[in-house]
């Protein structure tokens, strides 16, 4: 029987190797090392010639990753694929490659380092190294958007999962408000042949929803460019949120929703794909809501929503569970 880890090793766990894990795996994405592998083993130099990298360098954080199984090492010195490491390949069913990039990229790393100025100021930590919001920020420098942006697409089938869960079938017109590069709409208009929809996003951002200008139902498919906290477009019967309220303060998010409240019919419905926080909270949703704390934003529990909607003139109506998330169906009171 293995011994259980005593209170000091579970804590030194937490800390190391895991500070170094998240960016040996980010930098093996952003070399693109799986799919340079592929199906053919390969030494660090042959790796290093094809990557433009520093071959003894790049020789230790293969060797760092083969000892937690992402990547494996042959007896001729080659690394090779594993079942973790072919989840880093881009063209992988369920890959992480957009996660690993975005998650532990610079432009979070770094605001990571101003946690604790955060606790004890409650200053929002990217604002505080890049002087700007996060989504001014990825206006002005779309590589990193871009970086952002794809990885929204991880478990790309989100919007299948809201068009299984909840049922389109006697609305006309859905916006999908901050819907990214329109993945979402585009999979729940796929599944509702009548349905219209609009793709509501920044400027920079649906300048990349080649998706839905591609789609066979493009013709069903509106793509506006504006900012909600201006305010929402008219028209539509249902306005969707999906992972967009949680990246907001209070303050920023009734803004939003007042706006979504003017443009809203009186028969219409807003719904929030959101996790709200149950009371003893998993540690990827305690520590989720760590990352919005990063970006300015904040995971709230279902009353918290509650309490929100109804301040902005919406009253909750049902909670609907959609795979990992939830929707709040919500209606103008
Ligand atoms: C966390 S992402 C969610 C994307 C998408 N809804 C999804 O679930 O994959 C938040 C989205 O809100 C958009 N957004 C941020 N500020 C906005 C604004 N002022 N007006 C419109 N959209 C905005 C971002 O560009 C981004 O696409």
């Amino acid at each position: 029987m293995s011994e259980q880890p005593t209170p000091s090793q579970r804590v030194t766990g937490y800390i190391w190797p895991a500070i170094g894990i998240a960016q040996a795996i980010h930098v093996t994405a952003e070399l693109n090392l799986p799919d340079v592998i592929g199906d053919t083993p390969k030494t660090a130099a042959e790796l290093a010639q094809q990557t433009h990298c520093h071959a003894p360098t790049l020789f230790r954080l293969l060797r760092a990753l083969t000892s937690i199984d992402i990547f494996a090492q042959d007896a001729d010195g080659k690394f090779r694929n594993t079942p973790l490491s072919d989840t880093l390949r881009k063209d992988h069913p369920d890959s992480v490659h957009p996660w690993a990039a975005m998650l532990p990229a610079h432009f979070i790393w770094k605001p990571w380092a101003e946690l604790s100025h955060a606790v004890k100021t409650g200053e929002v930590p990217f604002n505080r190294v890049f002087g700007t919001g996060v989504f001014d920020y990825f206006s002005a420098h779309p590589e990193d958007g871009e970086i952002f942006n794809s990885s929204m697409r991880v478990h790309g089938s989100f919007g299948a999962g809201i068009a299984a869960a909840y049922d389109f079938s006697r609305v006309e017109f859905v916006a999908d408000l901050g819907g990214g590069h329109g993945g979402t709409l585009y999979e729940i208009l796929a599944v509702y042949p009548k349905l219209r929809g609009m793709l509501f996003d920044l400027p920079s951002v649906v300048a990349g929803a080649d998706i839905l200008r591609n789609a066979p139902f493009a013709g069903r498919a509106a793509i506006v460019a504006g900012d909600f906290l201006q305010a929402a477009p008219e028209g539509p019967d249902v306005y969707l949120l999906c992972r967009v309220i949680h990246d907001w303060s209070d303050a920023d998010a009734t803004t939003i929703l007042q706006n979504c409240r003017r443009a809203i019919p009186t028969h219409g419905t807003l719904l929030l794909a959101e996790v709200p926080l149950p009371p003893c909270a998993h540690p990827s949703q305690a520590f989720g809501d760590l990352l919005m704390l990063i970006f300015g934003g904040v995971e709230r529990t279902e009353s918290e929503y509650r309490a929100l909607l109804h301040s902005c003139g919406f009253e909750l109506t049902r909670v609907i569970p959609v795979d990992a998330h939830f929707i709040l169906e919500a209606r103008p009171i």
